[in-house]
């Protein structure tokens, strides 16, 4: 039971620093969404290709190198020497990408792209958290799908036929023998091309329940030289088809924690 005093509600007192130090954070996080836009827009006008081909240049000549206008570029640079990816030498006016970040960008951008996608349905989200309901994959704006796989790709070129089959007691025998493997919630495909690419007397398909992942994958395959070794259809994790002797191996890369029903897809 609440009793109704009528005294004046007194303000909380504030502290200070907590206060200018929670605004201090908010406005990081503001420059990280900003910044995050602005990597997306040089890696999309080839700013950092230019940059790690020329060398130290000034924002008139890295616009004249990549078509682009001066103006523009000029921000551009700006905000890239204040989030420390470019490094800026005011004696000459030149802006740098240093050789360790023209390594890792190209693999960097997908995370940045893959996160500017998935925002891009905050307000479908926000009225999922009223109703219950999800969104699937496939609803969600391309920039998801494209940034997924350049993101993640490298470390299956790295890791897949290097380290993680090599780990399963008899699997590397039996797909170099030729065995029948399905790639399930495969995407656009990069690790089931992997897995063609490797091992080319088994038979391998490529299982995902978005149309466009699968339209990419197979074209994929065709751009690869690889579309008679591998094959991939549109179905789900708990009904894609099995041959009557069953698969030798069954994959999930980075896939299981994104489907709405990972237990039924596991038991499949
Ligand atoms: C994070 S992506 C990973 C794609 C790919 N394995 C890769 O690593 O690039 C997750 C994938 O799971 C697929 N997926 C989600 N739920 C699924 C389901 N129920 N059945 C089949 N695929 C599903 C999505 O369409 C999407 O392509």
């Amino acid at each position: 039971m609440t009793v109704q005093t009528g005294e004046p509600q007194v303000a909380p007192t504030l502290d200070e620093a907590k206060l200018n130090g929670f605004i201090g954070r908010a406005v990081a996080d503001w420059g990280a969404l900003g910044s995050a836009a602005l990597v997306r827009i040089g890696d999309r006008l080839g700013l950092y290709d230019a940059l790690a081909e020329a060398g130290p240049v000034t924002s008139a000549e890295l616009a004249a190198r990549t078509g682009t206008v001066e103006r523009y570029v000029r921000e551009w640079l700006l905000n890239q020497a204040a989030s420390e990816t470019l490094s800026y030498d005011p004696a000459s006016g030149r802006y740098s990408l240093p050789p360790e970040h023209a390594a890792a960008l190209p693999n960097l951008v997908g995370g940045y792209e893959l996160f500017l996608g998935a925002i891009r349905a905050e307000k479908r989200i926000a009225d999922h958290f009223r109703t219950g309901g999800g969104l699937h994959w496939g609803e969600h704006d391309p920039d998801l799908f494209e940034g997924t796989e350049r993101f993640f790709r490298p470390g299956y070129e790295q890791n897949i036929v290097q380290s993680w089959l090599p780990a399963l007691e008899g699997v590397v025998a039996k797909l170099e023998a030729g065995a029948s493997v399905a790639d399930v919630g495969c995407g656009h495909g990069a690790s089931t091309l992997i897995l063609a690419q490797a091992y080319p007397r088994s038979q391998i398909v490529g299982y995902d329940n978005h149309p466009a992942s699968i339209e990419r994958a197979c074209e994929a395959a065709r751009a690869a030289g690889l579309a008679d070794r591998v094959r991939f259809e549109v179905a789900g994790a708990s009904t894609y088809p099995a041959p009557v002797t069953g698969y030798d191996l069954i994959t999930f890369f980075d896939c299981l924690h994104d489907m709405d029903d990972p237990v039924g897809a596991s038991r499949r």
